[in-house]
């Protein structure tokens, strides 16, 4: 028997409300913060998340799906939206418009991952990006609009982190600071922090492993060596946080996963973090753009997994609210009436009411059993003798009353109730 491969799942109809609520949420939040959305490939150059995602990151070195296709292109399945996104962006010269171009998408990812609770090989992001603009007013109103999805949601009880990474003016001096600081300790670090050391210092600082946790606290912090713009920045977009009554952490040993960001990061953890990890996580990369042939063009955006969303969702109500409505229910006895019932099923369907008639050659008391399980609120019955009398039968399935429609006047009648 074939199953679904590792670390991908299906979503069966009865969790799609699930997704469907959470995609009305996203476009109408999108609407308000003047979001448009975009779509991009699910798959690119290798070459463009290597050198946006960068080559230290365990999404480039570990995790990507890449493959040369047949025509000896190199390919990977995307990791993250990001870098599509603002490969868009240059494409198709979105500089000249105004700035700060705002897109939002809903898609499928692609990590090479170990499956766990909440961590999938392909998983959903919804991700929104703001390109063109450095005024921490945007970096704050970004965070604003992550923080809403989840309270829109109805998620309690998260806690908002955020940190300043700096820029390329101050961050080398302070990278400069931790390797040194590291190396002291290097014979107590993990095997993986040692490799860390040379390829990615930052990401020692958010290492699981509690020895390198322990010595992590003592490590030289971010915050304090920014240069003096990115200090600037990092104190407004908090005056404006607070203005908008948002209730952030400073975490100074947040740093992300990916190479592109500069100055602002933040990450939206659950209460129950567990090993599925952050909600979601975004921040500014003002560098990306110019690293993938466009000009110089700040920007920042967030994501964040729609499975963990959709798992939450379901934790609080597990009673999905239905996807459409029930429709009315056609059911007959005998060869006449069941061309009727079919007939009648298709006229109030090409007038968008929602109907049903049973398969087969079921009982009318089966076919009873299929309005129920249907959740159907009427029935009209097609019998021989109804017919004969230029009658239905019509039933109310909540009260079980029954009363007879003219037929002449069926169409009509049963269009009201579908309404
Ligand atoms: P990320 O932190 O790698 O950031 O992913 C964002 C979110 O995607 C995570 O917080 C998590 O909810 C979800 N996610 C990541 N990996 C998995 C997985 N294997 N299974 C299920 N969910 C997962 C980014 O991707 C950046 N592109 C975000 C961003 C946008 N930064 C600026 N703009």
């Amino acid at each position: 028997m074939f199953r679904a491969p590792r670390g991908t799942h299906d979503v069966l109809p009865e969790e799609q409300p699930y997704w469907a609520q959470l995609r009305q949420a996203i476009q109408h939040l999108c609407a308000t913060y003047g979001y448009d959305p975009i779509d991009v490939p699910t798959f690119e150059a290798t070459e463009l998340f290597a050198r946006g995602v960068g080559q230290g990151t365990d999404i480039v070195e570990k995790e990507m799906y890449s493959f040369v296709d047949k025509g000896d292109e190199h390919i990977t399945l995307r990791p993250e939206a990001t870098a599509g996104i603002v490969r868009a962006y240059v494409e198709h010269g979105m500089a000249r418009r105004p700035q700060p171009v705002k897109l939002y998408i809903m898609g499928s990812m692609f990590r090479y991952e170990r499956p766990q609770a909440g961590r999938f090989r392909e998983f959903h992001q919804f991700n929104f990006e703001a390109i063109g603009e450095a005024d921490p007013a945007l970096d704050a109103e970004v965070v604003a609009m992550a923080w809403q999805l989840y309270g829109d949601l109805g998620f309690t009880g998260l806690s908002l982190q955020l940190n300043s990474i700096g820029d390329p003016n101050c961050r080398p001096a302070y990278v400069e600071r931790l390797v040194a600081y590291f190396e002291g300790v290097q014979d107590r670090l993990c095997n993986d922090c040692q490799g860390r050391l040379r390829r990615n210092p930052l990401r020692m600082l958010d290492c699981k492993n509690p020895n390198c946790q322990a010595l992590a606290a003592d490590a030289p912090r971010s915050v304090d060596h920014l240069c003096v713009p990115c200090a600037e920045h990092f104190a407004a977009l908090r005056g404006y946080l607070e203005v908008a009554d948002l209730p952030y952490t400073l975490n100074w040993r947040l740093v992300r996963g990916l190479d592109y960001y500069t100055r602002t990061v933040f990450e939206v953890w659950p209460p129950d973090a567990g090993s599925q990890g952050a909600l979601g996580g975004g921040g500014r990369y003002d560098g990306l753009i110019e690293q993938i042939g466009g000009r110089p063009t700040p920007s920042i955006g967030f994501a964040t997994g729609m499975e963990r969303i959709v798992r939450h969702l379901r934790q609080e109500r597990p009673e999905a609210p239905p996807l459409r409505p029930a429709p009315v229910l056609l059911a007959f006895v005998g060869a006449e009436a069941r061309r009727l019932a079919f007939q009648l099923a298709q006229q109030l369907r090409s007038r968008g009411v929602a109907a049903a008639c049973p398969y087969g050659d079921r009982s009318l008391k089966a076919q009873l059993r299929v309005a129920s399980s249907q959740g159907a609120p009427y029935v009209a019955i097609l019998g021989e003798d109804e017919i004969a009398r230029g009658q239905l039968a019509l039933k109310d399935m909540a009260t079980g009353e029954q009363r007879d429609v003219p037929l002449a006047e069926a169409l009509a009648t049963l269009a009201a109730l579908g309404r």
